[in-house]
C-alpha cells in the first residue's frame, strides 16, 4: 500500500475480552478461537495471563505450540504472510514475566506484554510507591523480560489519566531498558477523542527514543468511545491497535476489532494505514466468539449484529431494491453476511453442503473431519423436518452446535478423525455417530405440558464414565423447561443455578429452528461465594465459573434440554480437572 503504514492488529480477546464479566472459556475453546483468529490475520494475539492459574498457562503454551505455526489463509497478496505472535501478559514482576515467557516461547513469534500502573491514583492507592519507584521497577522488568524475549511491549497502566511528562519519561525508560511496542491503555475508558489522539500525538513528539517503538491504543468503552478514541489513535501516530471481537471485555468493554478495521475499509483516504485482515470472516468469527463465550451480540451491534444490514422502513427497502448503496455503506458480504440466503434442501449432497460453508466462512480447516460429519449429519436431519429449506442462519446454528458440543468437555473430540472414503456418511446420514465424547447425552425424552395441569418431564440420559443409561422424572409448576432441567439434575446429582436462558430463531418463518443457549454455575459455589464475596466483585456470583451450553432445534424444549446437558458437561469437565480452571483457580488477577 503506496505511502500507507501497515496496521498491527493485536487482539486480546482471550485476555481483555476473557475478563468480561460471565465469560468462562475452557482450553479447547480458547484453542478453536485461537485458530480462528489465525485464520482471520490477526497479527498478534494475547492468548492469556499465564501467571494467573495453571489453567491460563496451559490455554497459552498450547495456543504458542498448536496455533502459532499455523499460515492458513496467511499468505498471498494483501495477507499478513508470516504467523500470528502469540503474546502472553505479565505484571511487572519476576515470577509473571518469566512464566508469561514460559507460556509463549514455542510459538515461532512471541512477545511478552508487561504492565505497571502511571497514574498518581493507581501508584498511591493500588500499588502504594512513588514515580520514582516506578521508574525504577520499569527499567528493572522490562530489561529481564529483554534477557528473555526480543518482542517486548510495556503498558503504562491508566496512561489515559496519567501524568503526560511523567509518561514520557517512564516510556523512555522502557524503550532503553529494551520494549519495542508501547501501549497506551486507556485503562477506564475515561478519554474523549481529542483527549486520546493529542496523548497519542505528545507522547510520540516527546518521547526520548520514540521513534524506535511503535506505539499502540488500548481503549475501553465505559462511555461507548472505545472505537473513536482507538481511530483517533491511529490518526495520530498509533500503529498498532488492542480489540476484540465483537468489543468484549472487563466492564463496558474494548475497543472492537471490527468496527476499527471496516471504518478504515470504508474511510481508505482518511486514515494513513493499511491492514491485512480478512474482513469476510468477521461475521463467523462473530458468531463463533459469542457461542463459545455465551456473551450475546446486541442485535443493532455496528457491522456484525443481526440488524446490521436489515432494512426495515418500506423507504430504505425501496432504495435498497433500487441501489444497494442507497441506505448501505459497506457490502453485506464484505464482513461475511450472506444475504442471497439459497436454502439447501433434502436432496443437497456433501459437496453442495460443503460449498456453502466455504461461502459461509467455515472452509478450509475451520472445522475438523469429525466436527464437518457432524454438521452434515445434523444438517440431513433438518432437510428432513424443514420443507422450507435450510437456510443460512440454520447453517450457522448447526456449525455453533456441533463446535459446542465438541469442546464442551475441555478435551479434543476422541472421536477419530476419518481418513481417505472413510469420511464418506453412511447411506442414512442422520444416523452418523455425534461428536460426543461429553459425560452425559440425552437418550429419550418425555413432556406432558399444558393448561391446568403441572407441567412434568421424563428424561433418559446416558453416563458415559459409567456405560449405563438413568432415568428419572420431575414436575415443575413453572413450565415445562423447568421440569426438564429439574430431572436433569436429578439424574446428575447436581445442584445447579440457570443464570441466564436464552431462546431465538435461527431464521425467518414458522418452520425456524429455535436456538437456546443457557448459562449455568453450580449452586453451592454460588452460596460460598455470596458468603463470602471477593473483594471487587461486582455481582454476589462475581468468580464463581459460569459454563454455557448451546442448542438447535425445530423444537425448542429438545433445543433447552440439549443446551443445558451441554452446559452441565461442561460444568462436570470443569470440576474433574480443576486445573484446566480459568477463574476459580486464580490465584492472581488483573
Ligand atoms: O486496560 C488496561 O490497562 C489493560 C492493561 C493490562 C494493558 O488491559
Ligand atoms: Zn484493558
Amino acid at each position: 500500500m503506496a505511502g500507507k503504514d501497515k496496521l498491527i492488529i493485536f487482539d486480546t480477546t482471550l485476555r481483555d475480552g476473557e475478563q468480561s464479566p460471565g465469560v468462562t472459556l475452557n482450553t479447547e475453546e480458547k484453542i478453536e478461537i485461537a485458530r480462528q483468529f489465525s485464520r482471520l490475520g490477526v497479527d498478534v494475539l494475547e492468548a492469556g495471563f499465564p501467571v494467573a492459574s495453571p489453567g491460563d498457562f496451559n490455554a497459552v503454551q498450547r495456543i504458542a505450540r498448536e496455533v502459532g505455526p499455523l499460515m492458513e489463509g496467511r499468505e498471498g497478496e494483501g495477507k499478513v504472510n508470516q504467523p500470528m505472535t502469540i503474546c502472553g501478559l505479565a505484571r511487572s514482576v519476576r515470577k509473571d514475566i518469566q512464566t508469561a515467557y514460559d507460556a509463549v516461547k514455542d510459538a515461532p513469534r512471541h512477545r511478552i506484554h508487561l504492565f505497571l500502573a502511571t497514574s498518581d491514583i493507581h501508584l498511591e492507592h493500588k500499588l502504594k510507591i512513588s514515580r520514582e519507584q516506578c521508574k525504577a521497577q520499569i527499567a528493572e522488568m522490562v530489561a529481564f523480560a529483554k534477557s528473555l524475549c526480543d518482542d517486548i511491549e510495556f503498558s503504562p497502566e491508566d496512561a489515559g489519566r496519567s501524568d503526560r511528562d511523567f509518561l514520557c519519561e517512564a516510556l523512555a525508560i522502557a524503550i532503553e531498558a529494551g520494549a519495542t511496542t508501547l501501549n497506551i491503555p486507556d485503562t477506564v475508558g475515561y478519554n474523549t477523542p481529542s483527549e486520546y489522539g493529542a496523548l497519542i500525538k505528545y507522547l510520540c513528539e516527546n518521547t526520548v527514543g520514540a521513534e524506535k517503538a511503535i506505539f499502540s491504543t488500548h481503549c475501553h468503552n465505559d462511555l461507548g468511545l472505545a472505537t473513536a478514541n482507538t481511530l483517533a489513535g491511529i490518526t495520530n501516530g498509533a500503529r498498532q491497535v488492542e480489540v476484540t471481537i465483537n468489543g468484549i471485555g472487563e466492564r463496558a468493554g474494548n475497543t472492537a476489532l471490527e468496527e476499527v478495521v471496516m471504518n478504515i475499509h470504508t474511510h481508505p483516504d482518511t486514515y494513513p494505514v493499511y491492514h491485512t485482515i480478512n474482513n469476510r470472516l468477521f461475521f463467523p468469527t462473530s458468531r463463533m466468539v459469542s457461542d463459545l463465550s455465551g456473551m450475546a451480540v446486541q442485535a443493532n451491534k455496528a457491522i456484525v449484529g443481526r440488524n446490521a444490514f436489515l432494512h426495515e422502513s418500506g423507504i430504505h427497502q425501496d432504495g435498497v431494491l433500487k441501489n444497494k448503496t442507497t441506505y448501505e455503506i459497506i457490502r453485506p458480504e464484505d464482513v461475511g453476511v450472506t444475504t442471497g440466503n439459497l436454502a439447501l434442501g433434502k436432496h443437497s449432497g456433501r459437496h453442495a453442503f460443503k460449498t456453502k460453508l466455504e461461502e459461509l466462512g467455515y472452509g478450509g480447516a475451520a472445522l475438523s473431519d469429525a466436527q464437518f460429519q457432524a454438521a452434515f449429519a445434523g444438517f440431513k436431519k433438518l432437510a428432513d423436518q424443514k420443507k422450507s429449506g435450510v437456510t443460512d442462519g440454520d447453517m450457522h446454528a448447526i456449525v455453533a452446535e456441533v463446535r459446542s458440543e465438541s469442546l464442551a468437555s475441555g478435551r479434543p473430540s476422541e472421536q477419530p478423525a476419518p481418513t481417505g472414503t472413510s469420511t464418506e456418511l453412511p447411506p442414512d446420514a442422520s444416523e452418523a455417530p455425534e461428536v460426543s465424547n461429553q459425560r452425559y447425552t440425552l437418550r429419550t425424552m418425555q413432556v406432558f405440558t399444558g393448561i391446568g395441569i403441572v407441567p412434568t418431564a421424563t428424561i433418559t440420559l446416558h453416563d458415559s464414565e459409567r456405560n449405563q443409561d438413568f432415568t428419572d422424572a420431575s414436575l415443575a409448576q413453572n413450565g415445562p423447561i423447568e421440569a426438564v432441567f429439574s430431572a436433569i439434575q436429578r439424574i446428575t446429582g447436581l445442584d445447579i443455578d440457570l443464570l441466564n436462558f436464552n431462546v431465538s430463531a435461527t431464521s425467518e418463518g414458522q418452520d425456524t429452528l429455535g436456538k437456546v443457549a443457557v448459562r449455568i454455575a453450580s449452586a453451592k459455589a454460588l452460596r460460598e461465594q455470596s458468603e463470602t464475596p471477593v473483594e471487587g466483585t461486582l455481582t454476589s456470583y462475581g468468580s464463581v465459573p459460569k459454563f454455557t451450553g448451546l442448542a438447535t432445534n425445530v423444537d425448542i424444549i429438545t433445543a433447552s434440554a440439549k443446551a443445558y446437558i451441554s452446559a452441565v458437561n461442561r460444568l462436570v469437565s470443569h470440576n474433574e480437572e480443576d486445573t484446566r480452571a480459568s477463574h476459580q483457580d486464580r490465584s492472581v488477577d488483573i
